[in-house]
């Protein structure tokens, strides 16, 4: 398995022309976003109890029983099981972005395109309070790695958590005040597989990038 971290002081540049997007953003209305994928009544029971490493254990149980896929409906469309099955609380700014003109364009996006070859987008989510994705693995993206930029209003108050391949230990990387930087790497074998889920109980925004080659 390949997961690194960077800070803000290792990439400066980034981190600087990420912040010129971040106060707009959280300025904005909900409203104006992408609900598709958010529940404003979802407690933070729920969101908590997604997360869980028994979560986990049931997740693989249940896919165990359907083949391995996650989502059954994913066996029409995909050659390996799991990519995000939908059991998530977060909204999308993508059509934000597009709207100002930032995407793929725009000093955030050229300083990520230094960092990862070709970036595109590959998740623009905001979790609110009581936002989370529950346990995934993307296999459906099997081969491909991820650039995560991550920013919360609050220090520990989030977190990326995943289970590592070569140990079954469950690791949970807390969110800083500010941005963390996830690189990782998704497979689709016992040695590769990255089982991750995100949780947050402040403001996180997540801006995904993949290289263009893959
Ligand atoms: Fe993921």
């Amino acid at each position: 398995m390949s997961y690194r971290e960077f800070s803000e002081e290792q990439l400066p540049q980034l981190t600087e022309s990420l912040n010129e997007l971040v106060s707009e953003l959280l300025a904005e209305k909900r409203e104006n976003l992408s609900w598709n994928s958010y529940g404003p009544a979802i407690t933070p029971e729920h969101c908590e109890q997604q997360v869980t490493a028994e979560a986990l254990v049931e997740i693989k149980r249940k896919c165990a029983q359907q083949g391995g896929f996650l989502d059954p409906l994913d066996q029409q469309s995909y050659p390996s099981r799991a990519r995000h099955s939908g059991d998530a609380n977060y909204m999308s700014f993508k059509q934000w972005l597009k709207n100002r003109g930032l995407w793929k364009q725009g000093r955030a996006y050229e300083e990520i395109s230094k960092v990862v070859v070709g970036a595109r987008h590959s998740g623009t989510y905001w979790y609110p309070e009581n936002g989370y994705m529950g346990w995934h693995t993307n296999e459906n993206h099997s081969g491909q790695s991820r650039l995560y930029c991550n920013y919360a209003a609050e220090d520990r108050k989030s977190f990326f958590r995943f289970q590592s391949p070569d140990s079954d230990e469950i690791v949970t990387s807390w969110d800083r005040k500010g941005w963390v930087f996830r690189y990782f790497e998704f497979g689709d074998t016992p040695e590769t597989r990255l089982w991750h889920c995100v949780y947050s109980s402040t403001d996180r925004l997540s801006f995904g990038f993949k290289a263009g080659s893959a």
